[in-house]
């Protein structure tokens, strides 16, 4: 199961090799990976809807202006769902209609709408692969960041020989198994709090904050499919557990502090998302506060603080904070980062009403002990996977 549970979307335009991609779609669940398929009108051609549907168990897609199909997962949705959108066969058409950035079938506008990693197999005529106008398409893609999935050489349906042959769905199944591995959190375990925490007042009332979940619930997704073992210790949120993530609900920065305090022997990498309070009532009284006076006084104290207690341990693992401030956001930051003796801080602007608490985006700023990178405005599941990249890379700088 090394693609865990990833949604693989696979597109798959009109060439002969279109007949292998109910195979490929075996391979690819085989793997754990969800596969939905788009097929262009010319692939109907060379291979069923039927077929495809049966072999990944979901609804083909094939038109942008169905409005049935537009109702269960529109296109947009179906783009944000992606995690990898694989192209194959990719025909010499379909690729000058990418590099064009067209976006006139389901296909082309599904390459434009999605943040998810486009893997490209080219398949054709081998005199068609070397032509001048295809080798300078495939070059603007991979600048892109398109990943060229190469084609094979050999007798190619028409007769001819040479390079152009799709590559066989196995390969193909390890191409997006290996691009998963390559990040090297295979078998780490990673530790992640999430939302808010509640502080109760008395057994009706109690404080919390925004925080909605949403940038710690991208993190713990984004992590497992990078093949870490991800615990995720979450505040009360309204959000679905991602897949092959292991989820401890709590309410209170007691709880959250002793979940993660139990989590953590083992593991590799902690990442504080949470939105903890600091403070809660010194009592929580056992019968609702009466509103017998004009004023109410509550008293405070303060909560544990977890972040801080996990990068104490004696074996601490690769620690990584956040940091939500409203002014002199880097300075608060990079005064954190020391005093909490953390590896890595995420600084977030929380001033903003369009990113940060309970929004669907963000932008961050990452500080290290000896280096800083800001992640622009994106969707926080986009910027998750971007920080886990970060973080992955400055966990591997520091082993000895
Ligand atoms: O959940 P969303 O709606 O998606 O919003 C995301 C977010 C804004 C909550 C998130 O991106 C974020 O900034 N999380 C940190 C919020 C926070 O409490 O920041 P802080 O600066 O007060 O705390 C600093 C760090 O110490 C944080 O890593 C926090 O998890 C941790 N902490 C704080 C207090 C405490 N008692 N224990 C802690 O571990």
């Amino acid at each position: 199961m090394r693609l865990n549970q990833q949604n693989i979307l696979l597109g798959v335009t009109g060439g002969i090799a279109a007949y292998k991609t109910p195979d490929l779609v075996r391979k690819l669940t085989a793997e754990g990976a969800n596969v939905r398929v788009v097929l262009t009108d010319s692939a109907k051609e060379f291979v069923s809807p039927l077929s495809l549907q049966a072999v990944s168990g979901n609804p083909v897609s094939d038109d942008l202006l169905d409005p049935a199909a537009e109702a269960a997962m529109g296109h947009i949705e179906l783009a944000k769902w992606a995690d990898k959108l694989l192209i194959a066969p990719a025909t010499a058409n379909f690729i000058a209609k990418l590099t064009h950035g067209l976006a006139d079938d389901l296909l082309s506008t599904l390459c434009l709408a999605t943040e998810a990693k486009i893997y490209l197999a080219p398949a054709m005529n081998q005199q068609m692969w070397k032509a001048a106008a295809t080798q300078a398409n495939m070059r603007i893609l991979e600048k892109r960041e398109i990943s060229i999935l190469e084609p094979a050489s050999g007798e190619q349906a028409c007769g001819d020989i040479g390079p152009g042959r799709m590559p066989e769905p196995l390969e193909l199944t390890e191409a997006l198994v290996d691009d998963n591995s390559s990040l090297e959190l295979k078998n780490k375990h990673i530790v992640i709090t999430a939302g808010p925490t509640r502080e109760s007042i008395d057994p009706v009332r109690y404080i919390t904050n925004h925080s909605s979940g949403k940038m710690g619930f991208a993190l713990a997704k984004a992590a497992a499919n990078m093949g870490a073992q991800v615990t995720l210790v979450s505040g009360p949120v309204n959000l679905n557990t991602p897949d092959a993530v292991k989820r401890i609900d709590v309410e209170s920065a007691q709880q959250m502090h002793d979940a993660v305090m139990n989590a953590v022997g083992d593991c590799d990498i902690f990442i504080g998302c949470a939105a903890v309070a600091d403070y809660r009532p010194v009592q929580m009284v056992t019968q609702k506060i009466k509103k017998n006076n004009e004023e109410l006084t509550l008293t405070f104290t303060k909560n544990p603080d977890i972040l801080a207690d996990v990068a104490r341990r004696q074996q601490a693992p690769f620690t990584v904070g956040f940091a939500a401030e409203t002014q002199d956001v880097s300075r608060y930051a990079k005064e954190k980062l020391a005093r909490k003796n953390l590896d890595m801080i995420a600084a977030n602007d929380v001033s903003r009403s369009d990113i940060g608490f309970n929004s669907d985006q963000n932008a961050l700023t990452l500080f290290w002990s000896d280096g800083e990178k800001s992640l622009d405005v994106a969707d926080k599941g986009k910027l998750a996977v971007q920080l886990m990249h970060e973080i992955s890379a400055r966990f591997i700088a520091g082993k000895p």
